[in-house]
């Protein structure tokens, strides 16, 4: 964090703790460290319940943190003042995993595309406000007719779109996409990543995406975290993580991505994880990811590997990785 590239989020040793019954702990995220560039996408990968969505909520301050800190800017997102508060929420939204729960079915296109509009008084009145929608439906591809539509009339591809276009409403510059794709088909979901880069090129916005799978974030993003248990198992370059990833969860995650060509496919060696994911609540001393990893040694039970450098803007927690 020395060089003068422009960092628009820089999380330092953030948690979130939530409570689990009356005694226990649920450690969501557990100590993460990561920024974001302006103008890039950082994929986060991991299996569910890893923490992925609480980590882009509590970015986001939509979660009070247990611990660390967030900057947005330089501002310290969970100690802002209300006009801080207000700039931010503009700067900073959200899209959902589910466009059909996300989004409300009684009410019309034109209203929910319009909330941040009419929230942070961007138009100077209705006709303006009914103008702005129309061109923000047009921009993610579809028809500016369907303002005066319900959202249970749309399909879940469409409703994503309009998803996205209540995002653009309040003209941001950093969006925290929680898995976007993830409840589309299949043949739906390389028209929403399109977009999301199309946005991305012309308003140069700054993604975090998230999603389970590593097939998904490939694509569009510059660089890749993977989480496991609430924390950062690895991080790099999208590049480096699917071309020479170093933690063995990485790798595990990987192998298990069919590759299209069947006789690659056919030799591809398949790197088991024993046993179930382990419950947050109570997780596995020293490596989390041990009960699991075919590599595991003495080691790992006794000593929590720290997240170090491994390579160039390579970074690995993973006492196997010197
Ligand atoms: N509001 C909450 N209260 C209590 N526990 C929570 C809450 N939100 C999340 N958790 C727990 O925190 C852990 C992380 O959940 P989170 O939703 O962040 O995971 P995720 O990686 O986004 O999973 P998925 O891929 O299923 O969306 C899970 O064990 C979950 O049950
Ligand atoms: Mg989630």
């Amino acid at each position: 964090m020395t060089d003068n590239t422009e960092y628009l989020l820089e999380v330092q040793g953030l948690k979130k703790y939530f409570k689990a019954g009356r005694k226990k702990i649920l450690k969501a995220v557990d100590d993460v460290s990561f920024c974001i560039r302006k103008g890039e996408t950082l994929g986060v990968v991991g299996e569910s319940g890893c923490g992925k969505t609480t980590c882009g909520r509590t970015c986001l301050g939509i979660y009070e943190k247990t611990g660390g800190q967030v900057s947005y800017r330089g501002r310290d997102v969970h100690g802002m003042d209300r006009e801080e508060r207000r700039i931010f929420t503009k700067q900073a939204q959200i899209i959902f995993q589910d466009p059909y729960a996300s989004l409300d079915p009684k009410m019309k296109v034109l209203n929910i595309v319009a909330e941040g509009i009419r929230a942070h008084k961007m138009a100077a009145d209705e006709a303006d406000i009914k103008r702005r929608v129309e061109s923000l439906l047009t921009t993610v591809g579809l028809d500016p007719a369907y303002g005066s539509r319900y959202v249970h009339e749309f399909s879940g591809g469409q409703r994503q779109r309009i998803g996205i276009a209540r995002a653009l409403a309040v003209e941001p510059e950093f969006i925290v996409c929680d898995e976007p794709i993830s409840a589309l088909d299949v043949s739906i979901q390389a028209q929403i990543v399109n977009l999301l880069e199309r946005l991305q090129r012309e308003r140069g916005l700054t993604y975090m995406f998230i999603a389970h799978d590593l097939s998904m974030v490939k694509h569009i993003s510059d660089r890749v975290m993977v989480m496991y248990l609430g924390k950062i198992m690895e991080i790099t370059t999208a590049d480096q993580l699917y071309a020479a990833p170093r933690h063995p969860y990485t790798q595990a995650l990987l192998s298990a991505i069919p590759i299209p060509d069947p006789r690659v496919e056919a030799d591809k060696v398949r790197i088991r994880m024993e046993g179930e994911i382990p419950s947050p609540i109570d997780p596995p001393e020293g490596c989390r990811f041990q009960n699991r990893c075919p590599h595991a040694a003495e080691e790992c039970k006794n000593r929590e590997p720290v997240l170090q450098k491994v390579g160039e803007e390579h970074f690995a927690a993973c006492h196997m990785c010197r």
